[in-house]
């Protein structure tokens, strides 16, 4: 088995003046390479289990190994640009690192926004913005990225794409990517492992396994469905290339993947009791 990046065991965390932990026995790890995607309630503990990762909360309890040396391009879930303060973008990306004009133009340009260097930070389309913040996470080459919620204010077709991005700037560095999203049926769709939170891991393993767990349908309802359904859709058209009428077959070739499939280590409840 390959060394993960980053590992965490039986970690809890809370936080000054709350009276339980927001995270409780979480264990967590992402492999070289992986796309890991973490879901859940607002409040149910994703930046905490980020921030506690990458080392900017200590936890109460817990290990967490980070390899050696590991190289992490952030982009956390608020970024704050000082409205008042003129900041043009390639200002921004020599921040807190000094980068050469043709490194930060790279940057933009494998983000999709080559050009905007002299543009105002604060002037940018959301979808721009974003753009530029994961440019600006890609300069120190990392072998990691993490992302909490990159896809904030963008529309449907803004958030497929930026998954889109992902998924080649992944296929071109062999980075692993870490992110926080609440789209789940783009989520389902471009993240090889789903991690679903709410204080404790509710549910995990692939797409496949995690839309089709009960868990994960008692914490999102009817909006796990959708997921459930576009990504046998999906499935049905990657292993179905020729066959425009495979609809049928799709859907129970899904399921049965979904219940045959490798089990997630730990799925969980609003019943669950379990203690670890
Ligand atoms: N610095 C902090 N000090 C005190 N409480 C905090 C702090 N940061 C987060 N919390 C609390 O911890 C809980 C989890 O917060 P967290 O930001 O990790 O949730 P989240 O899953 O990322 O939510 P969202 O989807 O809204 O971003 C919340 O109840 C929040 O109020
Ligand atoms: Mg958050």
């Amino acid at each position: 088995m390959t060394a993960p990046l980053i590992r965490a065991s039986d970690l809890s965390v809370s936080h000054a003046g709350a009276d339980l932990p927001v995270l409780r026995h979480v264990d967590f790890r992402i492999d070289p390479a992986e796309i890991v995607t973490v879901v859940g309630p607002n409040g149910s503990g994703k930046s905490t289990l980020v921030r506690a990762l990458l080392g900017h909360v200590a936890p109460d309890t817990g290990r967490i190994e980070r390899q050696a040396g590991l190289r992490i391009g952030y982009v956390p879930q608020r970024v704050h640009i000082e409205k008042a303060m003129p900041m043009t973008v390639r200002r921004f990306l020599s921040l807190p690192r000094r980068v050469g004009d043709a490194e930060a133009g790279a940057a933009l340009a494998r983000t999709g926004v080559a050009g905007l260097e002299r543009r105002q930070i604060t002037a940018l389309s959301g979808g721009q913005f974003q753009r530029v913040l994961l440019a600006r996470a890609l300069l120190n080459d990392p072998q990691l990225l993490v992302l909490d919620e990159p896809t904030q204010g963008l529309d449907q077709p803004g958030i497929v794409a930026f998954y889109k991005l992902i998924e080649e700037v992944r296929a071109e560095t062999g980075a692993a990517v870490l992110m926080v999203s609440h789209d789940l049926l783009v989520v389902m769709r471009a993240s090889d492992r789903v991690v679903c939170l709410n204080g404790h891991v509710w549910c995990e393993g692939t797409p496949q396994v995690v839309s089709a767990a009960p868990a994960y349908r008692a914490l999102f309802g009817a909006e796990s469905l959708g997921a459930l359904a576009l990504y046998q859709h999906h499935h049905d058209h990657d292993h179905d290339h020729d066959h425009h009428h495979g609809h049928h077959h799709g859907h129970d070739h899904g399921h049965a993947h979904a219940h045959a499939g490798p089990e997630p280590e730990h799925c969980h409840g609003p019943e669950c009791r379990h203690q670890h």
